[in-house]
């Protein structure tokens, strides 16, 4: 199973200061000799964190895949068009957003939908739809002659964590209040089914089948097990795991500077 690893977040990190550290770009070497298959970046319109000028750096010098996600705005599809990355992920985006939330209305969009995948494969550039696990939308995406899909797993992985760990419910779809973990068994084992009956409806089909979107180190488990699944995209739980992995260290670097 492929990993692209999404470095959006290192440069929330930066933008937060906007100062000039810590540069994605910088993450490039780490992530391909960490064995990882691709990197995957957001470009959104509010540019909250990749900047145009990460992208183009990113893009030029990676030696990896660059899968890049956008929305569907014809500001930004005519930089992707220049940019050239290897493939781009198709995703909704709502500026008060925390994070991409759910799958794209793919059949209200449908018109948009096509003539902006004609203009990315026209310039030979690979289009994946990130997509809520449905099999409507399986079947429409195949319809619109695209390569790859991306299931979104927040749904999935909302349920885990809220069976197994803390979900703060604030920022999440599914209200769980008073829900039984017998309950919460069932929903998440329905998701697993789902997830893994359209993979392979999908593989069928033609399609290439990514998954992504709240996966880490516990929940990822499950997900591994879909042969069907390509790909996964994830970010959050491993930029976040690296501060802890990097901490100690870089406190040791920081007190050898303060040895008189
Ligand atoms: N895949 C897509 C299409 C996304 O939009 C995101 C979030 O930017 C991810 C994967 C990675 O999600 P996370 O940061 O929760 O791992």
């Amino acid at each position: 199973m492929k990993l692209g690893v999404n470095i959006d977040h290192i440069a929330v990190l930066r933008e937060a200061r906007k100062i000039a550290d810590p540069n994605p770009l910088d993450a490039l070497g780490i992530v391909k000799k960490a064995g990882a298959d691709q990197i995957t970046i957001h470009l959104r319109e509010d540019r909250r964190h990749i900047q145009e000028s990460d992208a183009i750096n990113i893009i030029k010098l990676s030696s990896m895949p660059i899968n890049l996600e956008c929305a569907l705005s014809t500001e930004i599809i005519d930089i992707v068009c220049e940019l050239q990355p290897h493939r781009v992920t198709l995703v909704p985006e709502k500026r008060e957003e925390v994070t991409t939330e759910g799958g794209l209305n793919i059949l209200g969009e449908q018109s948009l939908l096509k003539s902006t995948i004609q203009r990315l494969q026209d310039n030979e550039i690979e289009v994946s739809l990130f997509i809520d696990p449905t099999i409507q939308n399986v079947t429409v995406s195949k319809n619109f002659g695209v390569e790859w899909i991306e299931f979104h797993t927040g749904k999935y992985a909302n349920i885990y964590a809220m069976l197994f760990g803390n979900l703060d419910n604030t920022h999440h779809s599914i209200p769980s209040l008073e829900l039984s973990r017998a309950t919460l068994s069932k929903m998440l084992k329905e998701e697993l089914t789902t997830l893994r009956l359209l993979s392979s409806d999908a593989m069928k089909l033609g399609l290439k089948v990514a998954a992504g979107h709240g996966l880490n180190y516990q929940n990822v488990q499950n997900i591994v097990k879909i042969k069907s699944i390509e790909e996964l995209n994830i970010g959050q739980s491993i930029i976040a795991r690296s501060i802890f992995s990097g901490l100690e260290e870089a406190i040791i670097d920081m007190k050898n500077l303060l040895i008189r």
